[in-house]
């Protein structure tokens, strides 16, 4: 093992005792320590679910990276392993950026990005960022010795070898595949398709889709798969440009949906859709279960709005995994079934008439999960108040004319200027409004219309803030289905 592995190893064995489990997040996933961004690697081996990370241990702000590992056996409650890879060849000395493994045979084959930093003759420095394998057996791994086995000349003409990252792969009928994201020569994103017989000589398929300056400019972590009758490439877009209610973070994450020929290995777009409509999800990733599932988990946090408390010494969670189905030809996303295993205390209303605030006895706390289903058309405006205590509250509020969502953490305990609020457009705008709400110590993530739609975001609110109140500006008929949230890492 590099020294560099061992150093980070012997420090999180020893930070992670000092954290207690009381500040992390119930039934969401939080590193052990120092900073952390996209999952990576997040797959199934010998019966486990694993999830590594993008990851620095000794501070909580990106800086030289590295993988975090751990593990879980229903998504829920994790373990923790041993950091996975540090930053300790040539070819990577800047960093082991975004990518994803594999059960291959008896091993855990992992595929990551090199980003080397190289000195030229003339005092400058160049980056560049190449594909690499690294095998193990679910603990400790080793970097193959012919990496980088992708590099940027495979790339066609003009692309860029500064940003080519991200790698997604997969095995099918024997060969390996993976995709990529780049920069072609407009300067924009495209997704690079690669194929191997041997997982260390690798060939250009095809470029999948490109940006063409119309979805932003680089296109980060790239996913591909099938899910019911459509084929979807997830893209992380850099610098994308808002919309209406769209794409409102700068960063975003993007469902392609289209079909796919195989043989051609052409990918045709037929849609554009939203991952997530709140204020903190970027990067997601999504594994094959082995009874069929595709799950997806997502970064929760956002590059530019990046707020956490400074005396907290992790800096990041994970968003619930979601399962995901086509309905419709469009992706919906619902919380793991696994989760309801951890439901306690279930408190059920229905058709209570909403009008001025109401506080409904036993509907309130910190780590629930709550359903929602909002009635009628005598009202113009529902507000939800969550987290709510003397001077604080996140509120998510419906206006049912113009059929927008809004949540809103104003309020939330923020000490400094940040964004608080996210819009969007509810698709089904039925007389009745389906939520399913997942709150957690520092988070609320609202599943609208059975998945239609999501929405995630941060909040900071001191825990002692637990109420959730209702009120409208007419007659809201409200059926209400509250459990409490307890697991225990
Ligand atoms: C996305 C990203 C990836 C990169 C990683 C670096 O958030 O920028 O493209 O691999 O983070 O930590």
């Amino acid at each position: 093992m590099s020294e560099l592995l061992e150093k980070a190893r012997s420090y999180e064995k020893a930070a992670i005792h000092k954290v207690s489990e009381h500040v992390r997040p119930v039934f969401h996933f939080s590193n052990p320590v120092g900073w952390m961004n996209d999952p990576n690697g997040f797959s199934e081996y010998k019966g486990e679910h694993h999830l590594f990370f993008q990851y620095y241990p000794y501070a909580t702000r990106w800086d030289s990276m590295h993988w975090g590992h751990a593990k879980s056996g229903d998504f829920i409650t994790w373990e923790y392993l041993p950091a996975a890879l540090a930053p300790d060849q040539e070819y990577d000395n800047f960093g082991v950026f975004s990518g994803s493994a594999i059960e291959d045979g008896d091993k855990q084959v992992l595929i990551y990005t090199g980003v080397a930093e190289k000195a030229l003759e003339n005092g400058e420095k160049k980056i560049t960022q190449d594909q690499c394998i690294a095998t193990g057996d679910g603990i400790d791994f080793e970097k193959c010795t012919t990496n980088p086995v992708i590099t940027s000349d495979l790339l066609p003409e003009g692309s860029s070898s500064e940003d080519f990252r991200d790698p997604k792969l997969w095995k099918e009928d024997g060969r390996y595949y993976v995709v990529v994201g780049s920069r072609s020569q407009d300067g924009s994103g495209q997704i690079a398709l690669f194929y191997s017989d041997d997982l260390k000589s690798w060939k250009l398929g095809n470029i999948l889709d490109q940006s063409e300056n119309k979805l932003g400019k680089m296109w980060e972590c790239p996913d591909f798969f099938a899910l019911g009758d459509k084929r979807v490439l997830v893209i992380s877009p850099q610098e994308m440009e808002a919309e209406g209610l769209e794409f409102h973070n700068g960063n975003n994450a993007v469902f392609l949906l289209g079909d796919y020929e195989k043989e051609k290995m052409q990918f045709t777009r037929e849609k554009v859709q939203s991952a997530d409509y709140g204020l903190d999800f970027y990067a997601p990733q999504t594994m094959l279960t082995e009874d069929g599932r595709r799950v997806m988990i997502a970064w929760m946090q956002s590059w530019d709005n990046a707020m956490y408390p400074a005396d907290q010494p992790w800096s990041g969670m994970m968003t619930i995994p979601r399962e995901l189905s086509v309905q419709n030809g469009r992706v919906y996303q619902l919380p793991v079934r696994e989760l309801e295993n951890y439901r306690k205390n279930v408190v059920t209303y229905s058709d209570v008439c909403i009008e001025s605030e109401t506080v409904l006895q036993g509907i309130e706390g910190r780590t629930i999960d709550l359903e929602l289903k909002l009635k009628g058309t005598e009202y113009g405006k529902c507000r939800i108040k969550l987290a709510s205590g003397e001077k604080h509250y996140s509120e998510i509020i419906y206006d049912r004319k113009d059929g927008i969502l809004t949540f809103d953490r104003t309020y939330s305990g923020f000490r400094r200027d940040t964004i608080s609020t996210r819009s969007m457009l509810v698709r089904s705008c039925r007389d009745v409004l389906k939520l399913r709400i997942l709150v957690d110590r520092y988070s609320v993530e609202i599943f609208v219309n059975d998945g239609e739609q999501a929405m995630t975001s941060l909040i900071y609110t001191p825990q002692s803030a637990v109420g959730i109140t209702f009120s409208s500006n007419g007659k809201v008929y409200m059926d209400a289905v509250k459990y409490d949230i307890e697991a225990e890492s």
